[in-house]
């Protein structure tokens, strides 16, 4: 029986979790997830000093939360997953230390974790798929499709050239003074909207590279905005619905080129299966979108349950524990230094280069 504690403080959510696995069995025992979401409303967006102290202030009453959930203690913990990277540096520091501290003092085995790794296996602790598979993964901070070999074998096939897609929601909530996080705002407005009122771009949509671009639709959405304030109530559920139907468009079309691209690379599969992952997973019209484009090609798409979906710390404890099994531990992880920017796929080359905005990694 291995058990890990997992550790999750790149972005906005201060988690711990504990995972057991028992032959082929394995259970998630807590998954705490502590949201920062108040801390940052008033700003529209994510505040990288109030996240970290955040996740200071937060992160012990988390672990022991996650340990008093499974009944346990650390001395029946195997070892401690935490993520290293990619994301904000002063949420990973928090984290990556606090794991450190804990594993040195109980003698305990330390697992570093690539964040996007626990999104990209979650699908095999959900629902016991086996490689290869298609990741879509969609979040606040990424948008890409990796193409999911084994573990640690990845290769990205596809990424935004400009903003993550949960950023063009969360900027477009916020420029038509919605809540924070944008997405399930934009969403819920769209709901009452009319999607055909205004002819949003559908960025890159029929060409033949595989990426995705999405602030060219987030200007529009801005020069609309513009051009007709005050907006009323119907005008601001029209642009939602316009622009999430322009955004759903374009994804699909996107995704499109990446399913055949799968299917050619492994003619022999029966069912091939697309796996999505990340925040903006929980929306509804991109989550049917998806469903009928699957349908249509062949693929079994799957989609964890949304507390598995968004950021959390079971996603980092499997992703560890996966590691494990592989032997693809490393030595001497006392000494791991957080990455900011940590790419799943080391030999593609990120589209921007570091320090600028769009594809995190
Ligand atoms: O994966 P996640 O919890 O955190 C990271 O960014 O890593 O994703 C959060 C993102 C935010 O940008 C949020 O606006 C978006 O996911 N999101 C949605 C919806 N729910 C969350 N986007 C569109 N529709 C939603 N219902
Ligand atoms: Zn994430």
């Amino acid at each position: 029986m291995t058990r890990i504690l997992g550790i999750e403080t790149s972005c906005d959510e201060t988690a711990a979790a504990v995972i057991e696995k028992s032959g082929n069995d394995t259970k998630i025992l807590s998954n705490v997830v502590l949201s920062q979401i108040a801390d940052h409303a008033a700003f529209g967006g994510v505040v990288p000093e109030i996240a970290a102290r955040a996740h200071v202030e937060a992160l012990d009453g988390v672990v022991k939360a996650a340990l008093d959930e499974a009944g346990l203690s650390l001395q029946h913990i195997d070892a401690i997953a935490a993520t290293a990277g990619p994301g904000l540096i002063g949420g990973l520091i928090v984290g990556l230390t606090t794991a450190k501290a804990i594993a040195a003092a109980s003698g305990k085995t330390l697992i570093p974790v690539n964040h996007l790794e626990g999104h990209a296996l979650t699908a095999r602790l959900t629902d016991g798929i086996d490689f290869p598979y298609l990741l879509l993964l969609v979040s606040g901070g990424h948008t890409q499709i990796v193409h999911v070999e084994g573990v640690g074998r990845y290769q990205r096939w596809a990424s935004t050239i400009d903003d993550a897609l949960g950023e063009a929601f969360d900027k477009t909530a916020k420029l038509l003074g919605l809540p924070y996080p944008g997405g399930p705002s934009v969403e819920m407005a769209a709901a009452d909207g009319d999607p055909a009122r205004f002819a949003f771009p559908r960025p890159l949509k029929g060409e033949s590279r595989p990426d995705f671009s999405f602030s060219g639709l987030k200007a529009a959405v801005r020069r609309e905005a513009t051009a007709l304030a005050p907006l009323s109530e119907k005008d601001i559920a029209d642009i939602c619905a316009s622009f999430q139907q322009a955004v759903t468009e374009t994804l699909t079309d996107r995704v499109a080129r990446s399913l055949d691209r799968f299917q050619e690379t492994h003619p022999d599969l029966e069912i091939p299966a697309l796996v999505v992952a990340g925040g903006v997973a929980a929306n509804q019209a991109i989550r049917a979108a998806l469903d009928t484009l699957c349908e249509k090609a062949g693929f079994r798409l799957i989609a964890p349950p949304l507390r598995l979906c968004g950021d959390n710390a079971a996603m980092i404890a499997w992703a560890g524990l996966e590691r494990l099994e592989a032997g693809l531990e490393e030595e001497e992880t006392l000494g791991f230094a957080p990455r900011p920017r940590w790419p799943l796929d080391q030999a593609s080359a990120p589209l921007f280069g570091a320090g600028k905005r769009g594809a995190k990694a």
